[in-house]
């Protein structure tokens, strides 16, 4: 089993596209070859309804299924791992009587289904969502667990509530659906199968049991991998590249803005980060009017390859300074612009977020855009001073609605034998 790291036995590899392998269906094979990134392969002639797998002889998993993010570490999985293509968001608010007691065996419970599920280990005498995912490798699976300001008031640890769970500011673009926002407890689900994330996020809802209800939940997806002929930046459904710009782990300056350092305050929240959730609903249909030079003046860069419209490609670092033909080549109002580090006095964070679709509103327009996650180490030098300065300027937000809201603060990871937060709950 890999850690994050592709095998080279793909069915796809060893055989030709059209001819099969002896033991492998054709259903198979096409999963296989999508993953290796086969072109040219007829999908809709072969891929009908009622296939059974009849194999004789277990194949080896592709590095999609196979690839196994460990659940123990510093800090916890989901947050530097890369994007999976399907994602579960779900907050849970306390039981009443659930209290500190409740809440660290509720922690427990969850950390330990975790453990199992990101291993490919089924979880013992609990059949809810167990045979789903049952014949899948790990598929990159990651739960990650949160705690809003609900969670401290109902242990009874409010005085050990970090500064940095203050309650997001309004911005005048919000509108917020309350039931869908806030919650007191996080989980946060990827995986590069859709069943096996369906299996996870159904398993920690039944084992929430008496002690937390289920307050909302989003589902989102992106791009599989193996699905374009090289790796690309994600995009989201407007069609952008989108994450370009993000700090990189390599960057000096990452952990800094990311995560809380080993050393840093409340101890328990060492080696953790505060996670931003907003819905945004994408105004696609009016995005979709605008022609494409416009489009890539609202963002500040090409659609096609991300290139900065100051010049260079992807990787170019935008020249906010450039002039062309007596105007900035970056609008004044371009999100890259009105976002960047340099013109919100270095404030960042790590994007990584999930596109949504959830059908079709009543006048035909998709119910659809990004379940934006943003990662920092203080929400006030990332996500809130930039989208103050977004909520006034940017040529963006015409096409967007922000729904949902809320922030968690994502403790360091569970070392061997222990779950996630016991250095809040226990110490
Ligand atoms: C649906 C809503 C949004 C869409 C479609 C979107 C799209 C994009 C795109 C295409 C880029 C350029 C590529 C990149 O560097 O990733 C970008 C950059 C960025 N966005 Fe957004 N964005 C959205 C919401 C937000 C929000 C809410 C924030 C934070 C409050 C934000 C912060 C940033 C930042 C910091 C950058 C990098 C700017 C730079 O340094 O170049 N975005 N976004």
């Amino acid at each position: 089993m890999s850690t994050h790291t592709s095998t080279d036995t793909d069915a796809a590899r060893q055989h030709p596209v059209d001819e099969p392998p002896s033991g492998v269906t054709r259903r198979r094979l096409l999963g296989t070859a999508g993953a290796a990134g086969a072109a040219g392969l007829a999908v809709g002639a072969g891929a009908s309804a009622g296939w059974a797998a009849t194999r004789s002889e277990p194949e080896p998993l592709t590095s999609l299924g196979a690839t196994r993010v460990p659940f123990h570490g510093t800090r916890q999985p989901g947050i530097t791992t890369p994007l999976q293509a399907h994602g579960h968001l779900a907050a849970f608010d306390l039981a009443p009587g659930a209290g500190r007691t409740g809440a660290a065996a509720l922690l427990r419970r969850w950390s330990s289904a975790a453990e199992r599920l990101m291993a490919g280990e089924p979880w013992p005498g609990e059949r809810a969502g167990a045979d789903v995912g049952r014949d899948a490798g790990p598929s990159s699976l990651t739960v990650t667990f949160g705690f809003g300001r609900g969670f401290f008031s109902r242990t009874g640890l409010r005085s050990r509530m970090p500064r940095e769970l203050a309650p997001l500011p309004d911005f005048s673009s919000d509108a917020l659906d309350r039931a869908r926002s806030g919650g007191d407890l996080w989980v946060q689900i990827g995986a590069d199968d859709g069943l096996v994330a369906f299996q996870a996020l159904r398993l920690l809802q039944r084992l929430a049991g008496e002690a937390a209800r289920l307050r909302w939940q989003f589902s989102g997806f992106n791009r599989s991998p193996g699905a374009t002929a090289h790796p690309t930046t994600m995009r989201n459904l407007m069609g952008q590249l989108d994450g370009t710009n993000n700090p990189k782990p390599q960057d000096e300056e990452f952990d800094e803005r990311v995560f809380v350092p080993g050393d840093g305050s409340p101890s328990w929240m060492a080696n953790g980060s505060y996670a931003v959730f907003r819905r945004i609903r994408m105004l696609l249909d009016d995005w979709d009017a605008e022609p494409l030079r416009d489009q890539e003046r609202v963002i500040g860069r090409r659609k096609s390859d991300g290139a900065p419209l100051s010049g260079g490609d992807e990787d170019t670092a935008p020249d906010l300074e450039r002039r062309r033909g007596g105007s900035p080549a970056i609008a004044a109002d371009a999100h890259i612009r009105v976002a960047a580090p340099e013109t919100n006095g270095g404030a960042a964070m790590l994007r990584r977020s999930f596109s949504f679709h959830d059908g079709f509103r009543d006048d035909g327009a998709p119910d659809a855009g990004l379940l934006f996650v943003a990662w920092q180490a203080d929400p006030l030098r990332g996500f809130v001073p930039v989208q103050r300065k977004l909520d006034r300027g940017d040529a963006l937000s015409r096409f967007l609605r922000h729904e949902a809201s809320a922030l968690f603060a994502v403790p360091g990871g569970a070392a061997e034998g222990e779950y996630v937060g016991q250095p809040l709950l226990e110490g």
